[in-house]
Formats: structure tokens, C-alpha cells, sequence
């Protein structure tokens, strides 16, 4: 544990209200569960995402992952903390799918990823992406488990 210096304590407020911002723009009447999530990236700059519905179901898109693909598409891949906004009390944390798409962007085995969720009446939480999500699969189980492809005949 550690103490919450004011600079940090300024920039989790702005991410939060990003977040919340997000929120408003989501596109989710199938669930009427309203999302938003503010990532900042390792340059200071903030990219928000909301989540994006369909009538086909299996088709949604949750508020994380777009904003992932955002950052990405903008040329940012290296993220310090993301906020994560929803109407839920407690607030929400992210689901397994979300979880494993911010993992992909962890930098090497000391990084990790802050995360404050949040929710429109004031109530916060805060931890971590290896808090919540241990057993990450990434590419060390990939290079210990691939095969040679077989010849073809
Ligand atoms: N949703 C998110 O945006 N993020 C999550 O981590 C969990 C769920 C969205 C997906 C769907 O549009 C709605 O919330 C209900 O599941």
C-alpha cells in the first residue's frame, strides 16, 4: 500500500469523468447496461470507449474493448490505467473476455494496469488487472505450445 499523491489523485478524477462521459454514448439498447471506459495511455492521452450493441446478440461489443481497438487504431498500445463506468453498485468490474484483451497490452511480467471502476452515483473502487485476472494466457504458453506445422502430403 501506498499513499495517492495529488498529481495521481487528479488524473484518476479526470479519468473517471472520461468514463462517465463514454457512458452517455453508449449504444446498448438490447441491455439498457450503459458502459464507458476511459484508458489512459503511456503518453498522457486518454481514449474512451463505450459499448456497442446489435441485434444480433453475440455481435456486442463491450466499452473496453473498444476502447482498446481505439488506442490501438491511433497508434497507442502501451496503457498505465483504465477507468470503467457503469450504473451498477457496486461498480462493475470488467468481464473475462475484456480482461484477456487489456492483458494482451501488459508490458512484460512488472507491468500491470490500475483500474478504478466506477458508477454515476460517486461510489469507486480500485485494483488491478493482475489483481482480478491471474492465469494470464499470453504468448509464453503460445512459444512453449506450438507445433511445427505437419508436412503437407
Ligand atoms: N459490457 C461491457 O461493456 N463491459 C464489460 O466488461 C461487461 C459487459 C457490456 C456488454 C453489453 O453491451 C452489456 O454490457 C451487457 O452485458
Amino acid at each position: 500500500m501506498r499513499p495517492v499523491s495529488e498529481a495521481e489523485a487528479l488524473v484518476d478524477r479526470d479519468l473517471a469523468n472520461r468514463a462517465l462521459d463514454a457512458r452517455k454514448r453508449a449504444y446498448a439498447p438490447y441491455s439498457n447496461f450503459l458502459v464507458g471506459a476511459a484508458l489512459l495511455c503511456d503518453d498522457g492521452t486518454v481514449v474512451e470507449g463505450c459499448n456497442v450493441e446489435n441485434a444480433s446478440y453475440g455481435l456486442c461489443i463491450c466499452a473496453e474493448r473498444t476502447a482498446v481497438a481505439a488506442a490501438v487504431a491511433s497508434g497507442k498500445r502501451h496503457f498505465t490505467r483504465i477507468a470503467i463506468a457503469t450504473a451498477a453498485s457496486p461498480p462493475a468490474p470488467p468481464c473475462g473476455m475484456c480482461r484477456q484483451v487489456l492483458a494482451e497490452f501488459l508490458n512484460g511480467a512488472e507491468d500491470d494496469l490500475h483500474i478504478t471502476l466506477l458508477n454515476d452515483r460517486g461510489e469507486q473502487l480500485v485494483t488491478t488487472l493482475r489483481a482480478i485476472f491471474p492465469g494470464i494466457f499470453d504468448t509464453k504458453q503460445l512459444a512453449s505450445g506450438q507445433t511445427a506445422p505437419k508436412e503437407s502430403t
